[in-house]
């Protein structure tokens, strides 16, 4: 370990069970000598499975809708009253597609649940950068980190609603960074992560196959659920100061590869 993070105030939300990406990045920023707040969905929460990543890292759980503004609010004030200070850093782990949930084809999707994806998973973003800013609860130089999947650049049909919800994310990310660095000197960016073997994640339809598409294609392969926490680390650390508002590829350089000779031999006759 590093201590990359010692000092640091970190909110960490959507850690649902073990297998979830924020779970390791509790997990890290919590080695690397940051002090934590958890929060998840309310309904979340009553799985109990997050009571063992509190113990492990020492964190209060502060339970939240991330579309509802008052419990974001109160996230924010307890956040710093429990950990003594303003906050450095924050992970924006939350997703959610009802469309993707009840197998409903991109080109009939129902636009209640496509609003409430729109509202879960992107404009959730920019409802708790609103109420950080205007309470005035993160430190200069604080880093803020979305995940993200490149569904918002290239066409994945099985991805449906997502797609063009995680293209929001990414653009509140820099509608957002650029006044949250103009005022404060907070960066925003977004991480677009390897498909992950989590609740999320296995929900979509064919995933399995995916996965191992994807694994075939990258040269060093899909990044991990624990290698996207080590790389959240390093956004948070003072030693990407300077980096905000971009979507980072975090995917063993899947996304700027055309076709590998793995898959390419898939189809020798
Ligand atoms: N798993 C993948 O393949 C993959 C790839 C790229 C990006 N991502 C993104 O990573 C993020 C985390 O997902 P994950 O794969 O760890 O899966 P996950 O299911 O473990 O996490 C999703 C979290 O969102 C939370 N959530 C849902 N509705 C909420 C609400 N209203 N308020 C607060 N929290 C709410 C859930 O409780 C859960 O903890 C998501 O944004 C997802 O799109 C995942």
């Amino acid at each position: 370990m590093y201590n990359l993070l010692k000092g640091k105030r970190g909110i960490i939300s959507g850690a649902l069970d073990s297998n979830s990406i924020a779970w390791k990045v509790a997990q890290r920023c919590h080695q690397e000598g940051a002090i934590i707040t958890l929060t998840n969905a309310p309904i979340a929460m009553r799985m109990g499975e997050i009571k063992k990543l509190s113990d492990e890292t020492k964190a209060e759980v502060i339970p939240a809708d991330a579309t509802n503004v008052d419990d974001l609010t109160n996230l924010f004030v307890k956040s710093q009253e429990i950990l003594g200070g303003k906050i450095d850093f924050l992970l924006h782990s939350i997703g959610m597609s009802v469309n993707i949930r009840k197998n409903i084809p991109y080109v009939e999707s129902n636009y209640d649940y496509f609003m409430k994806g729109i509202d879960v998973s992107a404009m959730s973003l920019h409802k708790m950068l609103s109420v950080a800013m205007k309470l005035d609860a993160m430190n200069e130089g604080g880093s803020v980190v979305a995940l993200t999947y490149m569904a918002a650049q290239r066409t994945y049909p099985f991805y449906t609603d997502m797609a063009d919800i995680k293209a929001m994310l990414e653009s509140i990310t820099r509608s957002f960074g650029y006044h949250y660095g103009k005022s404060k000197k907070v960066r925003v960016n977004t991480v677009s992560q390897s498909p992950t073997k989590t609740t999320a994640g296995t929900g979509i339809k064919g995933f399995d196959n995916f996965f191992n598409f994807a694994d075939a294609i990258a040269p060093l392969g899909n990044a991990t659920a624990d290698d996207c926490a080590d790389y959240c680390v390093t956004l948070f650390s003072d030693l990407t100061k300077m980096v905000t508002m971009q979507n980072l590829f975090h995917d063993g350089g899947y996304s700027t590869t055309g076709v590998s000779l793995d898959v390419m031999e898939k189809f020798d006759k």
